[in-house]
């Protein structure tokens, strides 16, 4: 069939016959048809340019249009398509990624599941801690905690996983054993009375969910280093290093859900890195192939993989894309890219800067309660009280109103009600992230005056 031309034509079409992720028809109607991507700009079918402020879906790290990710897909595809990876099945690309991978995170990980995204990656770390305290002989040991605000996917144990309530009412029940504790978000969380660390108060909140619901029953605590879809939420300094004593203690594995963090955004190359502690279990997608084709992966620490290769009763978890060659060829000349632009350093440096600028920019404005970010990641919360920090009430449609006007000025990316999320390409131009501050300034005076 001949495809109309114009946007408007394109999504009346697509409302007839398609179901998107987080359908709704009202916003679906303000949609945009994206053709085209180059560096740090997407197109849409009527031809307008914008940047774009959150790599896609926090994915497309190395910006659009990279010859070398197509010239790997073509050149693997063209000798081995596809082949099955089950046990007794195997393939170069898969075998090569695993055993670069085990040369770039966390020393103690050196083993990893493909998959095909990050749901089913948390889906995949929840299976191995339940089958490792199995083997352990430990089967009590099944609970899952997560936190507030924390977003993990929505295959089913992952939207038990993430902590965002909006994902729940539609779909409940949940899986009976899935918790969650408050987020430290610094800005947020009440400040210790007696003058003790905010990070540490944060951090021991699960340590009272681990013994509210029995050490001897909880598997798993799951944490992104870095919060992001809830609202880009940086941890203070010294929480992750008690979680991991607090893990430590309780003999709770602890899943860091780098699916953003991962590869190179927070400015390092995971975002554990700058708290010096490493994970049980880990997960990535998104940046591995900076979103040109789709995959995701678990790694595994030595013990646990030892547990899985080493038990008598099959691991009866896969998927049939686990270690897709042509996935696995994209994602090896991804880490190429991610090496040799040194993209975590780009990220370190310039998403730096842009903090710097958008607080220059933003911090005197009165709805303006907190700017915050690590590397190439930021949140500006809009609160309708600075000194309350609450927020405007649901009604006002805080996110659709700035979403609208950021759009309008030529910027895509996502609010979370009151939270813009700033998360570009880690190799934009600095020219490009100085007027995407002037945007957000221009949306913000516009939709809630100066
Ligand atoms: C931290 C985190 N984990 C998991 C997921 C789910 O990934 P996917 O949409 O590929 O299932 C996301 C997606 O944004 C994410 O940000």
């Amino acid at each position: 069939m001949n495809l109309p031309l114009t946007n408007a034509a394109l999504l009346e079409l697509d409302h007839q016959h398609m179901i998107h992720p987080l359908h709704h028809t009202e916003t679906h109607a303000k949609g945009r048809v994206w053709v085209r991507g180059e560096g740090s700009f997407l197109y849409d079918a009527d031809g307008r340019k914008y940047i774009d402020g959150l790599s896609c879906l926090w994915n497309v790290s190395a910006g659009h249009g990279r010859q070398e990710l197509a010239d790997a897909a073509w050149k693997q595809m063209s000798q081995l398509a596809f082949s099955s990876g089950y046990t007794g099945g195997s393939n170069k690309p898969a075998i090569e990624l695993a055993e670069r991978l085990s040369t770039l995170v966390y020393p103690g990980i050196n083993t990893f599941y493909f998959t095909s995204g990050g749901g089913e990656s948390t889906d995949s770390n929840i299976k191995v801690a339940r089958f490792y305290w199995k083997v352990k002989g430990r089967p009590e040991k099944t609970k899952v905690i997560g936190r507030n605000w924390s977003y993990h996917g929505t295959t089913f144990a992952a939207m038990c996983a993430t902590g965002i309530k909006a994902y729940w009412p539609m779909f409940e029940p949940r899986i009976p054993g899935f918790s969650h504790i408050p987020s430290p978000d610094p800005y947020h969380y009440p400040m210790p009375e007696d003058g003790s660390s905010q990070g540490i108060a944060a951090a021991n909140e699960l340590e009272k969910e681990i013994l509210r619901q029995g050490p001897e029953t909880v598997a798993m605590f799951i944490a992104e280093p870095v919060q992001g879809g809830g609202g880009v939420i940086p941890v203070q300094p010294d929480y992750f290093k008690r979680i991991r004593e607090i893990c430590d203690q309780y003999d709770v594995l602890l899943v860091a859900d780098e699916v953003i963090t991962g590869f190179g955004r927070t400015g390092q190359m995971f975002g554990l890195e700058r708290y010096g502690i490493e994970p049980d279990l880990m997960q990535f997608a998104k940046s591995i192939t900076s979103g040109a084709i789709p995959l995701g992966g678990i790694g595994m620490t030595d013990e646990i993989a030892e547990t899985i290769t080493s038990s008598k009763t099959p691991w009866m978890h896969s998927y049939t894309y686990s270690g897709h060659p042509v996935s696995c060829a994209v994602a090896l000349a991804t880490l190429d890219i991610i090496e040799n632009e040194d993209l975590p350093g780009q990220a370190a440096t310039k998403g730096e800067a842009m903090l710097q600028k958008l607080h220059e920019a933003l911090d005197d404005h009165p709805h303006v309660g907190n700017v915050r970010g690590t590397g190439m990641m930021h949140g500006i919360e809009i609160v309708k009280d600075k000194q309350t920090k609450e927020w405007f009430d649901a009604d006002f449609g805080l996110g659709a109103k700035l979403t609208q006007a950021i759009m309008a000025r030529g910027l895509y990316t996502r609010v979370r009600n009151e939270i813009i999320c700033n998360a570009p390409p880690l190799n934009t131009d600095e020219s490009v992230l100085d007027q995407m501050v002037d945007i957000y300034k221009d949306a913000i005076i516009d939709v809630l005056g100066s």
